[in-house]
C-alpha cells in the first residue's frame, strides 16, 4: 500500500489505540494469572497480536475482541509449533523470560527484520539464572529448553526495558530474589503492572527486586499509546495547529517526548489525569509551533527512544542546530532508525547528518514532497505521513502498511483531524 499526503493543517481532537507496550505485558501477565482477566482498548496492531497468538499456542484462551477475555489455568502448556513472534521485539524477549522458567521447551522465532535484531542481551542474563537457550548466533531463532532458575543481580549493560522486563518475568518463575539495576531509567510497566497485580516489587533508587509469584486476574483499560499520540502532537506542532490526545499514558517514562516538545518551545498541555491499575492517563493537548533547537542526551534517550525520529523531523524546523547523541540503540530497533531517517528527511531536504549514536540537524529547512519507503518499519511509515504534511508538494509513502504493526487505522485518523492522506 503507498499513502499520498499533501500539505495541511492538524487540527482536532482524537483518541489512539491501546499502547503497546502495557498491552503486551498485559496478556503475558493474564496468562501467568489463575483465572478471568478482562483487558479492555487492546490495541489491534500486528505487534500485539503476535503476543495475543503466543499465548493461545501456550494454551492460554483470548477472545479475539478489543474487550479481549482472557482466561488460563495459570499454568502454561507445552506449544505445539514454533511461536511466531512476527515483527515484535517485545514479545520475543520478554517471552524468552517467561519461558526459561517453565517445564517444557520452546521456540521463538520471528520475521526477517526481528531475525537480525539482538537477542544476546537478554540471553547473556537469563543463561546467568540458569536459563538454557540456544540462538543463532545471538539472533532469533530461540530454542529455549525450561530450566529451573535462580534469582541474580544485574546491571543492564544496555538501557533497555524489554531487557529488564525479560529478567524480571524470569524472577517470577526463579528461586531467591532477582535485583535489576539500570542507570537510566527505562519504561516501568511490569514493574507498575506486576505490583497492581498482587506480585510483589521492591524498588529502592535505581534497583527493582522481584520473587518467585503470581500474578493475580485482573480488570483493566489499555491507556492510549504515547508513541502512537505523538505523530498527530508532533504534526499539529510541524503546522501551527492543535491537537489534543485523550486517555492516554502519561507515564513519567514515556512523556520524554512531550517535555522535549516543551523545550522546542511548543505549548503542552495535560488534562483529566487518572490512573489506570497504577498507570497514569491523561488528555494532552499541543499548540503552537516548533521555534528553538533540542539537545538530547543518552540519559533522556530510554524516555523517548520510539520518539526520536520524530524529534528530527521538528528539528529540521527549528531555528538551530539540534543534536540528538547517545541513541545508538535506534541501529537496531525495526530497522537501523538513524540511516532511515538521515535517508527519508535528506531526501526530502533536511540539512541533517548522521552520527554513530544520532544526529545533528541543522534548521529550519523548507521539506519537499518526494517518494520515500517505510522500509517496512511502522514508525517510519508514520514519520513520513507526519513530514509529507508539512513539506511543499506531494509525498508519497511507500510500504505504507508497516504501520499496521502499531497502528492499522493510522491514514484514517490522520485524515481525521485534517490529514491530507489517501491510500492507494
Ligand atoms: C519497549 C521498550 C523499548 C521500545 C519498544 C517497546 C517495551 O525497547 O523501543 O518499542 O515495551 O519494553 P528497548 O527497551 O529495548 O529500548
Amino acid at each position: 500500500m503507498k499513502w499520498l499526503v499533501s500539505p495541511a493543517v492538524i487540527e482536532g481532537s482524537l483518541a489512539v489505540p491501546g499502547d503497546k507496550s502495557i498491552a503486551h505485558r498485559a496478556l503475558m501477565l493474564a496468562g501467568l494469572a489463575h483465572g478471568g482477566s478482562v483487558i479492555h482498548n487492546l490495541p489491534a496492531g500486528e505487534d500485539v497480536r503476535a503476543t495475543a497468538g503466543i499465548m493461545r499456542a501456550l494454551g492460554v484462551n483470548v477472545s479475539d475482541a478489543d474487550s479481549a477475555l482472557v482466561h488460563s489455568t495459570g499454568k502454561l502448556k507445552a506449544p505445539q509449533q514454533a511461536l511466531d513472534a512476527a515483527n515484535s521485539g517485545t514479545s520475543m524477549r520478554l517471552l524468552s523470560g517467561v519461558l526459561a522458567g517453565q517445564r517444557f521447551d520452546s521456540c521463538l522465532v520471528g520475521d526477517e527484520s526481528l531475525s537480525r535484531r539482538p537477542m544476546g542481551r537478554i540471553i547473556e542474563p537469563l543463561s546467568r539464572m540458569g536459563a538454557d537457550i540456544r540462538s543463532r548466533d545471538g539472533s532469533a531463532p530461540l530454542e529455549i529448553r525450561g530450566s529451573r532458575l535462580h534469582g541474580i543481580r544485574y546491571a543492564l549493560p544496555v538501557a533497555s526495558a524489554q531487557v529488564k522486563s525479560a529478567i524480571l518475568l524470569a524472577g517470577l518463575f526463579a528461586s531467591g530474589e532477582t535485583t535489576v539495576e539500570e542507570r537510566v531509567p527505562s519504561r516501568d510497566h511490569t514493574e507498575l503492572m506486576l505490583r497492581a497485580m498482587g506480585v510483589e516489587v521492591r524498588r529502592v533508587k535505581n534497583k527493582v527486586s522481584v520473587t518467585r509469584g503470581k500474578p493475580q486476574p485482573f480488570q483493566m483499560r489499555v491507556p492510549g499509546d504515547p508513541s502512537s499520540a505523538s505523530f498527530f502532537l508532533a504534526a499539529a506542532a510541524l503546522t501551527g495547529g492543535t491537537a489534543e490526545v485523550t486517555g492516554v499514558s502519561v507515564n513519567p517514562t514515556r512523556t520524554g517526548f512531550l517535555r522535549a516538545l516543551e523545550r522546542m518551545g511548543v505549548s503542552v498541555e495535560m488534562g483529566e489525569e487518572r490512573l489506570e491499575l497504577g498507570e497514569p492517563v491523561a488528555s494532552v493537548r499541543v499548540s503552537g509551533s516548533v521555534t528553538g533547537p533540542i539537545m538530547i542526551g543518552a540519559d533522556e534517550v530510554p524516555q523517548l527512544v520510539d520518539e526520536i525520529p520524530l524529534l528530527a523531523l521538528l528539528a529540521t524546523q527549528a531555528s538551530g542546530k539540534s543534536t540528538i547523541s547517545g541513541a545508538a540503540e535506534l541501529r537496531v530497533k525495526e530497522t537501523d532508525r538513524i540511516a532511515a531517517v538521515t535517508a527519508m528527511l535528506g531526501a526530502m531536504g533536511a540539512d541533517i547528518r548522521e552520527l554513530p549514536d544520532g544526529f545533528v540537524v541543522d534548521g529550519p529547512t523548507r521539506l519537499l514532497g518526494r517518494t520515500v519507503s517505510s522500509g517496512g518499519d511502522h514508525r517510519l511509515a508514520m514519520l513520513a505521513a507526519v513530514a509529507g504534511t508539512c513539506a511543499q508538494g506531494e509525498t508519497v509513502v511507500e510500504d505504507a502498511e508497516a504501520a499496521d504493526v502499531s497502528f492499522p487505522s493510522f491514514h484514517r485518523a490522520f485524515a481525521d483531524v485534517g490529514g491530507r492522506i489517501e491510500a492507494a
